[in-house]
């Protein structure tokens, strides 16, 4: 028997996971899954999706539960894939218009945003643990929750000993984009990388198939695209600014392949002054992928089910079940995976949550001893690290004071006046989620 269960089950991300766990059934063979959410309408309308995906690639075979009910959704489950949003996409939507009021960066893992989405996560995810290590105890988490590293430093403390493995996907869409738009293949890639999340950078990126270290000629390449958005791929338009943008910031930096998400460190005025402040990423969302679901749910109790069969679901999923795939099979694989250092960069303290390469097999995560970090990013790091460190003893100190300096010492943030007049609006929005300051 194998039992998994999608915390966050009713997220519009759990088709994608679903459908790569069934493309990859030989090697992970689940007989039972199970999806927990604590919204009751979102949870029917996945049953009704997911029902009708085991049905499409005739699976039918395979028990599909359904369920608000912590202690029947995790009691002797094996693996539980974390993906829950604390507050939903009305709340991402507060995280990035709030700060935007005051021209801070508005997004929603980065910045005063993944700040406050950050205070809002952290009890949802430690209830998720706890009710794992009630029910069962023995199981792997793989957690996507974000922001991750201030989840991640959560866990750290309450739970060291938790079997949670937590991953993010931004790594390896960005090396797809990369590669698919300069003729490589990313499959041939042994890629090192070290950082947080969402915040850090390639120091190599070794190609098996032509024998060397492309990261230098993509940086190359990086620094002469002067392209229009309209000539970038199709599918590929909302990349396509990023891309742009990853050209400037390699203009300034060339020493490294940085992470995208580190244009709202190096340029949040440029950020703030490209978003439309009434119309953000949340809306987009809600607009589509959120809508789309909805829509889909309908047509299947319509009993049209004629589009979810072309649906693409997206690369989403896959990373996660690769991982769930290499420690059920023992079968050691290398992922890019958010942990505590423990010496992986030397010259950063041992306690920090970096994001850095692992072998993971069914022993868990064996991170790679990289080489000592240069200045320039060991002190974005080290700021960033205490700017999260504040914020999690902010959680369980309850302390407004530390929350404050948090705030400030976000790399997003150039003063302590829009720090506060962001935290105390914030505070007010999220009264429902945040822990009493
Ligand atoms: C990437 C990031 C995630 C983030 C997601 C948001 O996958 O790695 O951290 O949650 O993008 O995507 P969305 O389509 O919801 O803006």
């Amino acid at each position: 028997n194998l039992i998994i269960t999608i915390a966050g089950g009713g997220s519009t991300y759990t088709p994608g996971i679903v459908s790569a766990l069934l493309s990859n059934s030989s090697k992970f063979p689940i007989t039972e899954m199970r999806l927990y959410d604590i919204n009751p309408k979102r949870n029917k309308d996945m049953k009704l999706i997911i029902n009708q995906l085991l049905i499409d690639k005739d699976r039918q075979d395979m028990k599909l539960v359904v369920t608000e009910n912590p202690e029947e959704a995790f009691t002797n489950v094996d693996f539980v894939f974390s993906q829950i949003r604390v507050g939903g996409l009305a709340m991402r939507e507060q995280d990035e218009k709030i700060p935007l009021k005051y021209d801070l960066v508005g997004q929603e893992t980065c910045g005063l945003g993944g700040f406050a989405y950050g205070l809002r996560s952290i009890g949802g995810i430690l209830e998720i643990v706890g009710y794992v290590q009630q029910y069962a105890p023995d199981a792997w988490i793989l957690n996507y929750t974000n922001p991750e590293s201030i989840i991640s430093e959560a866990i750290r403390r309450k739970y060291p000993d938790a079997n949670m493995i937590n991953v993010c996907d931004m790594t390896i869409s960005l090396e797809e984009t990369i590669a698919s738009n300069f003729g490589y293949d990313r499959k041939n890639w042994i890629p090192t990388y070290y950082g947080l999340n969402h915040y850090g950078w390639y120091s190599k990126i070794y190609d098996t198939s032509l024998k060397r270290d492309v990261m230098p000629e993509i940086i190359d390449k990086l620094r002469q695209v002067n392209m229009d958005v309209a000539e970038f791929n199709e599918g590929d338009r909302y990349w396509a600014k990023t891309y742009q943008l990853m050209s400037a910031m390699v203009k300034y930096f060339p020493e490294a392949l940085p992470n995208n998400y580190l244009e709202y460190y190096w340029f949040p005025d440029l950020m703030v002054e490209n978003e439309d402040k009434n119309f953000t990423r949340a809306n987009m969302v809600m607009e589509g992928r959120e809508a789309n679901t909805r829509k889909m749910a309908e047509q299947i109790r319509n009993g049209e089910t004629e589009d979810i069969l072309h649906f693409n679901f997206g690369e989403h999923g896959n990373y996660i079940v690769d991982i769930a795939v290499a420690i059920l099979n023992d079968e050691p694989k290398r992922f890019m995976v958010i942990t505590p250092n423990k010496g992986s960069i030397p010259n950063l303290r041992e306690d920090a949550v970096v994001e850095v390469p692992a072998y993971i097999g069914a022993t868990g995560v064996e991170q790679l001893a990289l080489h000592p970090i240069n200045d320039f990013h060991k002190g974005m790091m080290e700021a960033q690290v205490a700017a999260e460190k504040l914020l999690v003893d902010a959680f369980f100190e309850n302390s407004y004071d530390k929350a404050l300096q948090a705030f400030t010492l976000n790399q997003t943030v150039p003063s302590a006046r829009a720090a506060k007049q962001v935290l105390d609006e914030m505070l007010i929005a999220n009264k429902d989620y945040w822990p009493e300051l």
